[in-house]
C-alpha cells in the first residue's frame, strides 16, 4: 500500500490509480460559507495517498466534525459522541475512519438507526481503520453519522494533569497534541492532512475549570450544564486538516495583547505571561504586510503547563506553547513568529503527507525569520539564522543520507521520524537561496500568491515544483539551472548554491569561545552581561573541531570557573540553561547534577529532555544510574509524545 510521489505528476498518478478528482464545491458542514469571506473552499482536491491514514476520501470522506464530550478526570477519560458530516462518491457503501486505542461504543446514522461496524487489526503506529457500511450514497449527498465513544487514559494525544503539575496547584488540567497522527487517539475521524474538515464542539468540565479550542468561542463564560459542571461551545468554520483540532482545559484566565490578539494561561502565570509578548500584535500585522490577510480572526496563546511536549504548536487561532519560552525578557519570542506563520504555511496550504512535512515546516521557519527581520531589525533575524544553520550542520552529520532530502518517503516509519532539522532548516536554507537568486521582491510576490493560490489545500513537494516553475521560473532556462531545485528536495544534503548566513554580532561572541575553549582564558563574564540570548546560545555551542559526541573538551576547573563566572547553573533562560547543561553532563560535571535534575523534572519539552538523556545515557553506568533515578521520577510527569521518546532510549522505569 506504499507508493511514493516522486517527481512524477500528481494528476498522472491519480489517473493511474483510479483515484477521483473530488469535487467539493458543496462541502459539507461549511455551515452558512458565504457568511465569512475568509473560508474559501477549494473548487477541488487532488486526492494523494497518505501512508499514515486508512481513510480512502476518494470513495467517502469527512467534511465536517462535532463533538459533543464530557471531560471525566477521575477517570481520565473523554466520552461522548462525534457526529461526522460525510459526503462520497455515487454509491459509496463504506466509509474508512482512523482510530487509535477508542473504545466504539456505537455506529449510528443521523436518524439514530444503527450501523454495520468492523474494526481492523492494530497497527502500532497507525492505530485501527473503522470501517462502516453505509447504505449507497447518492452525488452531492451529505449524511449525518453518530459515533458513541471513549477515549482510553492513556490516549497518546492526550495529557491529564494532576493539580500538583500545574502552576497553580489546585485544579487538574487537560490538553491535547494532535500532530502527526495522534488526533485518532482522541477523534473517530479520518486523520490525513489532506482531508480538511470544519469542526464544532460542546465540552462539558467541572464547573471550576475552563475549556479552550482552536476554534471561535462562542460561549466563553460557559453555560450550566447539569449538577457541577459547565458546558463550552466551539465553532471553526475555516476547514483544517483533523491535527490542528485541539483542547485546553483547566483554571485557564486570559489577558488581552491587542485588538486581536491574547493570551490564556493559569491564573498565577497571567501577569507574566502577558508581560512577555507586548509584541504579538505587530507580529501579525508584519505577517500580514508580508503575505497577505491573516484569515482566521483571533489569534491568541495558551501557554500550558510545564509538560507540554512542544515548544509551540500551531493550533488555529490559538497557539499552544510551552511556559519555557516565557524568559522575562522577551528573548525567545521568536517561537510566537513561528508558530504565527504556520497561520499560512501549514494551517493554509498543508503537507499533503507527512512525506511532505518540510512544505509546513521549512516554509514557516522562513517565514518566521522574515517577521523577525520585520519587527527586531536585520541584525536580530541574522543571528536566529546563524543558530538554525549551525543546528543544520549538526543534522546533516547525524543523519543517515536518506533521511536528509526534503521529500521524505516515510512508509512503514512513524512520522515522527520525519521531525529533523532538514525539514525546518534546509527547508527554510532552500528558500533562502532562491529569495537570493531572484531578488527579494520577486521571492515575495511569488510567495504570497503561493498562499492564495493553495490556500486550504493540501500541497505536495511536486506540486510546490510546479507552482514555482509556472509562476516565478516561467521556462527560465538560466534562472532554472541556477536555482537546482531538484537537487534541493530530492537529493541528500546541500547543493552547491548553498550560502551559510553570517552575523558580525556573532565575530566577539566567536573570539571569546576561541580564547576559553581553546586556550584556557577565564570565562568573559563583563562581554557575557552585554550579549543577548541568541549571542549566549552561540557562545555555548562552540565545539573543538570535529567533535564527536560524548568527547570532553573543559577541564573541572574551566566548567567550575564557567558555571560561577556566568551563573550558568542558574541560567533563568531555558535555552541557556539546556545548552550549559549539555555541556556539564557530557563532562559528568558533579555540581550540575542537582540542576539538571531539577530542569528535568521542571518541564517535559521535548527539544530539551531527550538530548539531555541522551547525553547522560552515552556517559557510562554514571550517566545511565543518574538518568534511570532522574527518569524514574520524572516520567509520570511528561506527555506521552516525550515519555515514548525517552523510554526508547532509557527504558521504562520499573
Ligand atoms: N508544528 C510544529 C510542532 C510539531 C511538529 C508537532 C511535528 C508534532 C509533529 C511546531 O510548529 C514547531 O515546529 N515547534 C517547534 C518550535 C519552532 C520555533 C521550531 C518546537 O516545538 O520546538
Ligand atoms: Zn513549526
Amino acid at each position: 500500500m506504499a507508493f511514493k510521489l516522486a517527481s512524477v505528476s500528481t494528476l498522472a498518478l491519480t489517473a493511474a490509480l483510479g483515484m477521483t478528482m473530488a469535487a467539493c464545491t458543496s462541502m459539507p458542514g461549511w455551515g452558512g460559507a458565504g457568511t465569512n469571506p475568509a473560508v474559501q473552499a477549494p473548487a477541488q482536491v487532488q486526492w494523494v495517498r497518505d501512508v499514515h491514514s486508512h481513510a480512502r476520501p476518494e470513495i467517502a470522506r469527512v467534511g465536517h466534525v462535532d463533538l459533543d464530550l464530557t471531560a471525566d478526570f477521575d477517570r481520565k477519560v473523554l466520552s461522548g459522541t462525534a457526529t461526522l458530516d460525510i459526503s462520497g462518491r455515487a454509491g459509496a457503501d463504506q466509509i474508512i475512519l482512523d482510530v487509535r486505542n477508542l473504545d466504539i461504543e456505537s455506529v449510528s446514522d443521523g436518524a439514530g438507526r444503527a450501523l454495520t461496524w468492523r474494526l481492523s487489526a492494530s497497527d502500532p503506529i497507525l492505530g485501527q481503520a473503522l470501517e462502516i457500511e453505509l447504505p449507497p450514497l447518492s452525488a452531492g449527498e451529505t449524511r449525518k453519522l453518530v459515533i458513541n465513544y471513549a477515549t482510553r487514559p492513556d490516549a497518546a494525544a492526550l495529557q491529564w494533569l494532576n493539580p500538583s503539575q500545574t502552576a497553580g496547584g489546585e485544579q487538574p488540567y487537560l490538553f491535547s497534541q494532535g500532530q502527526a497522527i495522534l488526533t485518532r487517539t482522541w477523534i473517530p475521524t479520518q486523520d490525513s492532512p489532506g482531508i480538511r474538515q470544519s469542526y464544532s464542539a460542546r465540552i462539558v468540565v467541572p464547573e471550576d475549570l475552563k475549556a479552550v479550542m482552536s476554534a471561535e468561542m462562542l460561549t466563553p463564560e460557559g453555560e450550566p450544564a447539569g449538577p457541577g459542571q459547565r458546558a463550552y461551545r466551539f465553532r471553526l468554520r475555516n476547514p483544517v486538516p483533523p491535527y490542528l483540532i485541539a483542547i485546553g482545559v483547566g483554571d485557564i484566565a486570559f489577558a488581552s495583547l491587542g485588538e486581536r490578539t491574547g493570551v490564556y494561561t493559569e491564573p498565577s502565570m497571567l501577569e507574566a505571561v502577558r508581560a512577555e509578548f507586548p509584541a504579538v500584535e505587530s507580529m501579525v500585522e508584519e505577517a500580514e504586510a508580508l503575505y497577505g490577510p491573516y484569515l482566521w480572526g483571533r489569534y491568541d496563546l495558551l501557554v500550558l503547563p510545564p509538560s507540554f511536549p512542544f515548544g509551540g504548536m500551531e493550533n488555529p487561532r490559538l497557539t499552544f506553547a510551552t511556559p519555557t519560552i516565557v524568559a522575562g525578557d522577551q528573548s525567545l519570542v521568536a517561537l510566537v513568529a513561528h508558530e504565527l506563520a504556520h497561520s499560512w504555511s501549514g494551517n493554509l496550504v498543508t503537507n499533503a503527507t507527512w512525506d511532505d512535512f518540510w512544505l509546513n515546516e521549512g516554509f514557516t521557519v522562513y517565514f518566521e525569520n522574515r517577521i523577525m527581520e520585520a519587527v527586531y531589525g536585520r541584525d536580530r533575524a541574522m543571528q536566529e539564522q546563524v543558530l538554525g544553520w549551525e543546528d543544520l550542520q549538526g543534522e546533516l552529520a547525524d543523519l543517515p543520507p536518506e533521511d536528509t532530502r526534503l521529500k521524505l518517503d516515510l512508509a512503514g516509519r512513524d512520522p515522527d521520524e520525519g521531525m529533523t532539522n532538514i525539514a525546518y532548516e534546509k527547508g527554510a536554507f532552500f528558500l533562502r537561496t532562491i529569495e537570493r537568486i531572484v531578488g527579494r521582491d520577486r521571492f515575495d510576490g511569488w510567495l504570497k500568491g503561493y498562499f492564495e493560490r493553495n490556500a486550504y489545500r493540501p500541497m505536495t513537494t511536486a506540486m510546490f515544483l510546479e507552482d514555482i516553475r509556472t509562476y516565478l521560473i516561467r521556462g527560465d532556462a538560466a534562472l532554472e539551472e541556477a536555482l537546482m531545485m531538484d537537487a534541493w528536495v530530492y537529493q541528500p544534503g546541500l547543493p552547491s548554491n548553498a550560502m551559510a548566513p553570517v552575523s558580525q554580532a556573532f565575530d566577539p561572541v566567536d573570539a571569546a569561545a576561541r580564547s576559553v575553549f581553546l586556550e584556557g582564558g577565564a570565562p568573559p563574564q563583563s562581554l557575557w552581561q552585554g550579549w543577548n540570548t541568541q549571542q549566549r546560545q552561540r557562545f555555548l555551542a562552540w565545539r573543538p573541531e570535529g567533535h564527536q559526541a560524548g568527547q570532553d573538551w573543559l577541564s573541572d576547573a574551566q566548567l567550575k570557573a564557567l558555571d560561577e563566572g556566568l551563573g550558568l547553573s542558574a541560567a533563568g533562560n531555558s535555552e541557556v540553561l539546556f545548552a550549559w547543561l549539555q555541556i556539564a553532563m557530557t563532562h559528568r560535571y558533579e555540581p550540575a547534577v542537582a540542576p539538571t535534575e531539577a530542569f528535568l523534572t521542571g518541564m517535559g519539552r521535548r527539544k530539551f529532555v531527550l538530548p539531555l538523556f541522551q547525553t547522560l545515557w552515552g556517559e557510562g553506568e554514571w550517566g545511565r544510574d543518574l538518568a534511570r533515578r532522574i527518569y524514574a521520577e520524572a516520567r509520570p510527569l511528561y506527555h506521552p509524545v516525550t515519555s515514548n521518546s525517552v523510554d526508547a532510549v532509557v527504558g521504562v522505569p520499573n
